[in-house]
């Protein structure tokens, strides 16, 4: 029989006997080479690739901590010295599973701005945003239980702290902070549900996380740094004029993000896996010590905006409270911004400004939640904390001020 003209000639061999069974071809051009992704794509989108590297990172590592790591209140931290001293690489494992997490919420914190940047929160995305709101908080439980298993004298103190926040909820605070320790104080039996819920049941919840924000992205299509539809302005091939096969221009472009990722996060590792104290706190070398308290107690550095929210209120319930808010009102991202074009590139300066003011004060509660709650940083925090809560109070009403500019038809490119 005559092939049909334009029809793919069907495959043979192995590839042939495996298509019958398993839809290799059918997705591969469904979601890569026949996905079309708008061509002006700049560095801000490198980042969502980089947390998937990230995250398969931290999840092999993992599996191989895993191997030699022992919870429990009396083999924790011997267990990850052995791992330092006498696992062949051990030392390499750790690192790169420590300054990983770091790398994740970098990776996170500047995926999430370019959404600030460019409205990718705005409809049709709302769901997708929310669905890396999930896989945030999944991600802060994962790093703060991670955290703890060293079992160092700052796992300790910052496990203290944190589950006590959970006392500040009326009515069922305190006994709810007993059925999470498992016991009167952070003990063995803490240890050991925080390992359980690390290694098995939050890995598998973020996993599932960031497959249904891929779905979801996979549904609306991206955003770009122009905020404008490029599926709107469909060719004759009914394929977006202003889009690109996903593969091979994006697949290719993303490799180059990953080549400069590994140069820097190797670095850190070689040679500056504490980073100052920042990704590796000093005290956290030190066993577990329920005598002694370190001189101040932080978390790392990804918590601190909000530890600084935390410290900056006098009541304890109010300062809790305060801190939940913050992250909560990410999610309402979509609903509050009323601006009529979505990318920065065509808001007014009063949105500009506000963004502005909103990261440079996330950035500054950051520094301040790592200084001692004490005198000038106090009264900073304040402020910081302030002009938090106002970048989301007030967006409904600034973002309908001032005239944005005209969004273009097309998408804004011009060829390298
Ligand atoms: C493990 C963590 C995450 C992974 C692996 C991940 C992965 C991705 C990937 C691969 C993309 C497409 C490429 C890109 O636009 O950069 C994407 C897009 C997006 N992600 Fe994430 N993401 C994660 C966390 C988050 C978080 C925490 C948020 C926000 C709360 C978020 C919000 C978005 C949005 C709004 C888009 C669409 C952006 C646009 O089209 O302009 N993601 N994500």
């Amino acid at each position: 029989m005559a092939a049909v003209q334009g029809a793919k000639p069907e495959r043979k061999g192995f590839l042939g006997w495996l298509n019958k069974r398993l839809p290799v071809d059918e997705f591969i051009s469904s979601q890569l080479t026949g996905y079309y992704a708008p061509k002006n794509f700049n560095i801000w989108y490198f980042f969502g690739s980089l947390a998937l590297v990230v995250l398969v990172l931290q999840l092999a590592t993992g599996i191989f901590l895993t191997m030699f790591y022992k919870p429990g209140e009396l083999t924790s931290f011997d267990s990850v010295e052995y791992i330092m001293r006498e696992i062949n690489y051990g030392w390499l494992i750790r690192y790169l599973h420590s300054t990983g997490a770091s790398a994740f919420f970098i990776v996170v914190y500047l995926h999430m701005f370019r959404a600030f940047l460019y409205g990718s929160y705005r409809a049709p995305r709302e769901l997708l945003w929310i669905l890396g709101m999930l896989v945030y908080l999944a991600l802060m439980a994962e790093a703060f239980m991670g955290y703890v298993l060293p079992w160092g004298n700052m796992s300790f103190w910052g496990a203290q702290v944190i589950v006590n926040l959970f006392s500040t909820i009326p009515a069922i605070g305190p006994p709810l902070v007993e059925w999470i320790r498992g016991d009167y104080g952070i003990a063995d039996a803490t240890l050991n549900r925080f390992f359980s819920l690390h290694v098995v049941a939050v890995p598998l919840a973020l996993l599932l996380l960031v497959m249904l924000h891929l779905v979801a992205l996979r549904q609306t299509g991206s955003n770009n740094p122009d905020g404008i539809e490029i599926k709107k302005n469909l060719g004759p091939d009914g394929h977006p004029i202003d889009g690109i096969p996903f593969h091979p221009y994006y697949t290719v472009k993303d490799v180059v993000g990953v080549g400069v990722f590994f140069v820097l996060f190797t670095i850190v590792v070689f040679f500056v896996p504490t980073f100052g104290g920042l990704f590796l706190e000093g005290p956290n070398f030190e066993p577990a010590n329920p005598m002694s308290t370190p001189e101040h107690i932080a978390p790392v550095w990804y918590f601190t905006p909000y530890y600084a929210i935390l410290r900056a209120v006098p009541n304890q319930r109010m300062g809790a409270l305060l801190m939940g808010l913050a992250v909560f009102a990410f999610f309402l991202m979509p609903w509050l911004d009323q601006c009529k074009v979505k990318s920065i590139r065509y808001k007014p300066f009063i949105s500009k400004l506000a963004l502005a003011i909103f990261a440079v004060s996330f950035v500054c509660l950051g520094y301040l939640g790592l200084q001692p709650a004490e005198g000038l940083y106090v009264a900073l925090a304040r402020i910081f904390t302030v002009l938090y809560f106002a970048f989301f109070a007030l967006m409904p009403f600034y973002s309908r001020m001032g005239t944005p500019k005209p969004e273009p038809k097309r998408v804004t490119y011009h060829a390298h």
